[in-house]
């Protein structure tokens, strides 16, 4: 069931000890991660464990109070737009579109990191400025066919419904060739077909070549999708392994229903196992999607 056909190769990402604390507030202790070349991770864990924080932290948006980050062996600066060009993108909990630029112009907002034109060609507007501009262009719109989106080219971004937003953040993150992708809560209001569509879609890029860490509430949908899951509990990493040990695991029964197992009534514990804790995912589900961290 499990998405663990593909080999795994070295690892492209690694955080170490990663501690963040807000005031009195340890949101992150000392978490350790590894992403292994063509892997899909899944992060998983309770309203408020750290996760969101933890992308934070990756990608340079928050400072680490401890710790360190390294992509493809360079430790990363605290600096989102030179971890974008290091080779890290993300989409966010709190969709983060330019509203009033049309679906293409988003893409090509991504297209543009990666674009060297220099000041002069853009400035004169001259024949390699015109070439590079046509190129961002064909490639934004080959990643919105990617994504699953056609004929949205002119859209203005909020006018599109809330799971093609969705996709048109991936589409925007792509477009900035990451070697890493980093997804938070990617299926967040998307209905079964839309879930299982963007599950082949997170596949398809990782056939790419793309290593994913997608954070995700549906449970399910992680443990059908990853290869590797790492459990996060008040900041703390919990339990990480193959989606079939930390299924199986007591203490991440335990933290999702949050009393001990023994306690739990054997039907919802197989319930558990059999659906992959919808039930739970009902019960961790934020009330409203406020609450991501690093808001300006
Ligand atoms: N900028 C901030 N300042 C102060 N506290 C913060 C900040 N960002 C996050 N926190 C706190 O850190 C903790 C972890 O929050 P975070 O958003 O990372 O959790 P999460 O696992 O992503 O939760 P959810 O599943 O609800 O999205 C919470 O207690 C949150 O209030
Ligand atoms: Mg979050």
């Amino acid at each position: 069931m499990s998405a663990a056909t593909q080999t795994t190769g070295k690892p492209v990402l690694v955080a170490d000890d990663v501690t963040m604390i807000f005031g009195g507030l340890t949101a992150l202790n000392q978490v350790s991660l590894t992403l292994h070349e063509g892997q899909i991770l899944g992060l998983i864990g309770p309203n408020g464990a750290g996760k969101t924080t933890f992308f934070n932290c990756l990608t340079g948006l928050y400072t680490p109070t401890k710790g360190t980050v390294r992509l493809s062996g360079k430790t990363l600066p605290n600096d989102p737009a030179k971890v974008t060009v290091a080779g890290m993108a993300r989409t966010f909990q709190n969709i983060r579109l330019f509203p009033s630029m049309s679906a293409l112009e988003n893409v090509m907002v991504g297209r543009h990191a990666r674009m060297k034109q220099g000041p002069i060609a853009s400035l004169f507007h001259g024949p390699s400025f015109k070439a590079g501009e046509k190129a961002a262009r064909d490639r934004s719109r080959e990643l919105l066919r990617f994504v699953g989106l056609s004929n949205v080219d002119d859209e203005l971004a909020r006018n599109l419904p809330y799971g093609d937003q969705r996709r048109l953040e991936i589409a925007r993150a792509l477009a900035t060739d990451p070697a890493v992708l980093l997804l938070d809560e990617p299926t967040a209001g998307m209905n079964p077909q839309e879930t299982e569509a963007t599950r082949q879609l997170i596949l398809s890029i990782r056939d790419q070549g793309i290593a994913v860490v997608v954070i995700e509430h549906d449970i399910k949908f992680i443990f059908s999708l990853c290869d590797h899951v790492s459990v996060l509990v008040q900041g703390e990493l919990l339990v990480e392994g193959a989606p079939e040990v930390v299924r199986a695991d007591p203490r991440v029964i335990e933290a999702y229903l949050g009393k001990p197992p023994e306690e739990v009534h054997a039907d919802v514990l197989a319930y558990v196992e059999e659906v992959g804790h919808t039930e739970q995912t009902a019960v961790m589900k934020p009330v409203t999607d406020q609450r991501e961290g690093g808001q300006a």
